[in-house]
């Protein structure tokens, strides 16, 4: 049951708005993905995890895509948003929210959406900070060799009086290393009556939400958490991003090898949030695996196999270089290397897919193997059945796509072209380099090719005429 704002314990802004100018992308910048999710989920993600309902989305740069997304991702969950038409500073921005927590009166969690490394551990410390403290606001800082461009902290006597930013800042304050995250909680009833008393006057012309600091200095004191460095990064170019990347990447890998998982060269393997992986899995260098992967226990996958949202089940190889892309494989299958498993794969136990074999819409039974070089494309086959190398399923006469029905223990020849709609039985036997354009009865033997012709010493008699010497 999801708690209704009035009981909640917490609350939650994610501010969404921003242009993030320096990405240089028509993306809007937190929607950019990283490890698979776009850059907001993860505050987002880490907000849900903490118990805060609702979560509200501080949205503005491409709303509607913005929203669009996150109503996706985050279907079902007490997601709501809030519109910041023009982008005035981050006091005017959490301002837009009020009307979403209209009624709440608990701590509310203030979240960047870009910056998405933050961990639930810090947060959980800036809560019970927020508690112990009793005031009306706590925040994570950090410690800066450089802390340009950062809201330096202001403390007298050590309490925190005010957060000057950079282009506000005395030489003096300059020189403090001590600078806002950009990350609060904060009493509902305080903070919305705070920036509702918001003025631009300073260098940026902004809303400043660092301003609500001093209003809360004056009622008591505020908590400070300090945080990394690392995981208060926010992200304002590509460059940022692939530095996130790895750094969640790092953290995902970790969470898998401590769970049972070989990681063979975990530098090159990009496994991304959201993957679950069986213990005593093998994965080879230069893998790639996406979001809602499910990978089950002692499966081998071998190096530079590429994944997207597939199963696979206990025991089976995929030898390297195979893609899967929405396929299902099945127990002690043994995949690759160099297969190509498209979307409506489902292998049963047992079943073989060798090198250059591509499959789509394709169901194959207990102990199927189709070892070389064939297509199956809309095909339904049965258990124990051979495919020579070198079939086609051929599915498409130009307009529409046709089923290929083959029953259990069938030989099927190599270079055999199934053209389909077209069946064939139990047990039946196809010659190699067959065109089937007629179903084929259980347990029958089909040939299509044309009787071969023996004419003796043809060849010879051929160079003769045209005096060749060779032979
Ligand atoms: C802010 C803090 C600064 C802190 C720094 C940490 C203020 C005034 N300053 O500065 O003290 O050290 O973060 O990174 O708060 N956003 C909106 N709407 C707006 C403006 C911003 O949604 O109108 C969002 C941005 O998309 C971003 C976040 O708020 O996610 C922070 O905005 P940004 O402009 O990066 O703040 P800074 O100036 O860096
Ligand atoms: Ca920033």
């Amino acid at each position: 049951m999801l708690d209704s704002p009035m009981t909640s314990q917490l609350a939650c802004v994610v501010l969404c708005a921003g242009k993030g100018t320096r990405m240089k992308s028509d993306l809007p910048k937190v929607l950019h993905p990283l490890l698979g999710k776009p850059l907001c989920a993860y505050s987002i993600e880490r907000a849900f995890e903490l118990g805060a309902s609702p979560v509200v989305a501080v949205v503005g740069h491409g709303a509607e895509r913005v929203t669009q997304t996150l109503q996706k991702a985050f279907a079902g969950k007490p997601l709501s948003f809030a519109l910041q038409a023009n982008q005035r500073g981050t006091g005017d921005a959490v301002a837009q929210a009020k009307n979403a927590l209209q009624g709440f009166d608990g701590p509310v969690l203030i979240l960047y959406g870009d910056v998405p490394l933050l961990t639930r551990a810090t947060l959980e410390k800036l809560l019970e900070a927020y508690r112990a403290e009793k005031g009306a606001l706590a925040l994570l800082s950090i410690e800066m060799d450089h802390p340009h461009g950062y809201g330096r902290l202001v403390r007298r006597d050590g309490a925190l009086q005010e957060i000057v930013e950079q282009k506000d800042a005395t030489v003096e304050q300059q020189a403090i290393r001590e600078v806002n995250a950009g990350i609060y909680v904060a009493d509902a009833k305080f903070l919305f009556e705070a920036v509702s008393q918001l003025k631009p006057q300073n260098a940026q012309g902004e809303l400043y939400l660092t301003d609500i600091v001093k209003a809360a200095a004056r009622s008591g004191s505020i908590a400070v958490v300090k945080a990394s460095v690392e995981e208060t990064q926010g992200i304002n170019d590509k460059a940022q991003l692939a530095d996130a990347t790895k750094v969640m990447r790092n953290r995902v890998n970790g969470i898998h090898m401590r769970n049972g998982v070989t990681l063979l060269d975990p530098a090159t393997t990009y496994i991304e949030d959201g993957v679950t992986l069986g213990a005593d899995t093998v994965i080879g260098p230069l893998v790639s695996i996406g979001a809602g992967c499910v990978i089950g226990a002692n499966v081998h996958i071998g190096q530079g196999c590429v994944l997207t949202q597939s199963t696979v089940h206990d025991g089976a190889e995929l030898k390297p270089y195979s893609v899967l892309e929405e396929a299902v494989v099945g127990m002690k299958n043994r995949i690759g290397p160099f297969s190509r498993l498209r979307p409506g794969t489902e292998l049963a136990e047992d079943v073989h897919i060798g090198n250059f074999v591509e499959t789509k819409k394709a169901r194959l039974g207990k102990g199927t193997k189709a070892n070389h070089l064939a297509y199956l494309g809309d095909a339904e086959i049965g258990q124990g059945t051979n495919v020579g190398a070198g079939t086609i399923t051929c599915n498409y006469d130009g307009y529409k796509k046709h089923l290929t029905q083959i029953g259990d223990n069938v030989f099927i020849g190599s270079d055999t072209q199934l053209v389909a709609p077209v069946k064939v039985g139990n047990g039946a036997i196809i010659g190699a380099g067959a065109t089937i354009t007629e179903n084929v009865p259980d347990d029958a033997l089909a040939l299509s090719r044309a009787p071969q012709v023996i004419k003796e010493g043809w060849a010879q008699r051929r160079r003769e005429l045209l005096g060749d010497k060779k032979k």
